[in-house]
């Protein structure tokens, strides 16, 4: 997409596409303000107005405006402190060390299926603290959950919302047995905080809970598995940087893997609705427009970044915006930077070198907004 997204920055950053009816932005400037703007730009993009029809995704944190955000977040925010964090390092560890144990370097590796796919359902398992003879649901749970439709047939779409639905529903009931159990015995979970967690005199319900949990599923797997093959990805397609990498590990990772987010953003886009009509630059967007704020693109703009389209892992700093910014701000980014930091690390002190496997081929995933790769064959050297 990176040089359509130049193309659009030259020509046209902020533009209608009248095909769909939504607007683009790609600069960056641009498109940190639409993200920050929550005056204007709100992230209820779903088109019921009943509560009541919206799915738990429609209704939680990602999809809500303040004051009802500022209220959730600071509640949630309980959960993500750097105390918390500590707290999963050594988990964190544990997974990744037992994934590289299970893989056998005299073969090719798929790392996607082998490695960057198993490790974060694995992580938000266990910080949920969910049994572990659970995870191959969790896994076609949140398969089922991020997946688009086969084709734009009318019969696809009916055959995935069909899908879905069942899969909320069975995630509501899974999680409702999940929320009573913890209330009875608390453990050392997230679900156990929640369920302690209190700010701004309020206190998070039932309900609420679950679809949290479902969220945390959703927003924290294949954006993370994305990060850590994608970081693959350029170390393979840049070995003189990853030259530099192996000679001081540790002192240069955790600046590698923002360079990552900036060059291969896991998430290239999100997008908002116009909550009136509003000027954006000399773009007259209406209310109740869709706005397409391409991250993916800002964080290759020329006017932030000297250099953009080099791979440079001294840059510093380095405010890409693949986390997004403003009130929404990844809640997640502590972790999905452990866990990327604890993979990439445990993964070189096994294996320091390695390549593309012979008979590796690029099959992006197919997704406008996520920007990954669906399998990644490496060789051991
Ligand atoms: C929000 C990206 C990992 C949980 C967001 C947003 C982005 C993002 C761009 C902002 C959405 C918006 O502005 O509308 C990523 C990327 C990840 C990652 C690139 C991995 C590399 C995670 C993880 C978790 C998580 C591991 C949790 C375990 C969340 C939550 C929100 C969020 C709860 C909503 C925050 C709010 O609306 O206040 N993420 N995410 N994310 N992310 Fe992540």
């Amino acid at each position: 997409p990176f040089s359509w997204y130049e193309q659009m920055r030259k020509e046209s950053p902020v533009r209608k596409d009248e095909k769909r009816g939504a607007w683009d932005v790609f600069d960056y400037q641009s498109v940190k303000y639409v993200l920050e703007a929550k005056e204007f730009f709100s992230s209820n993009r779903s088109k019921k107005q009943d509560d009541q029809q919206k799915s738990p995704i429609e209704l939680s944190l990602i999809s809500i405006d303040p004051p009802k955000h500022t209220q959730m977040r600071s509640l949630v925010n309980k959960a993500f402190t750097p105390k918390v964090m500590k707290a999963w390092r050594p988990r964190v560890e544990r997974i990744a060390k037992q994934l590289l144990d299970n893989i056998d370097p005299a073969a090719d590796i798929d790392v996607v299926k082998q490695f960057s796919y198993p490790l974060p359902v694995m992580v938000i398992a266990e910080i949920l603290g969910v049994p572990l003879q659970d995870q191959s649901r969790f896994k076609e749970w949140s398969n089922w959950v991020v997946a688009g439709p086969k084709d734009n047939s009318p019969e696809a779409i009916r055959l995935l919302e069909e899908n879905q639905q069942r899969t909320y529903h069975e995630l509501y009931v899974y999680f409702k047995e999940i929320v009573r159990n913890k209330r009875e015995t608390p453990g050392e979970d997230i679900i156990s905080v929640l369920l302690g967690a209190k700010a701004l005199g309020a206190v998070l319900t039932e309900e609420e809970i679950i679809g949290f949990c479902i969220l945390l599923l959703v927003a924290g797997n294949e954006t993370t598995t994305n990060l850590i093959s994608n970081a693959f990805y350029c170390f393979t397609e840049f070995p003189e940087v990853f030259e530099e990498i192996i000679k001081d590990t540790e002192g240069t990772l955790p600046l590698a893997i923002e360079e990552v987010l900036r060059y291969r953003s896991p998430v290239q886009a999100m997008s908002r609705v116009a909550k009136e009509d509003t000027l954006l630059g000399e773009a007259r967007i209406k209310a109740g427009d869709i706005v397409v704020a391409w991250m993916g693109s800002a964080n290759r703009d020329e006017q932030q970044f000297k250099d953009a389209g080099r791979f440079n892992i001294k840059r510093k700093p380095n405010p890409h915006l693949a986390f997004g910014k403003g009130i929404h701000f990844c809640l997640g980014a502590p972790l999905a930077r452990l866990e990327a930091e604890i993979a990439l690390q445990e993964w070189i002190k096994r294996y320091p070198a390695f390549k593309r496997s012979d008979d590796f081929t690029l099959e992006p995933i197919q997704s406008t907004f996520v920007y990954g790769l669906k399998e990644f064959k490496l060789t051991v050297l």
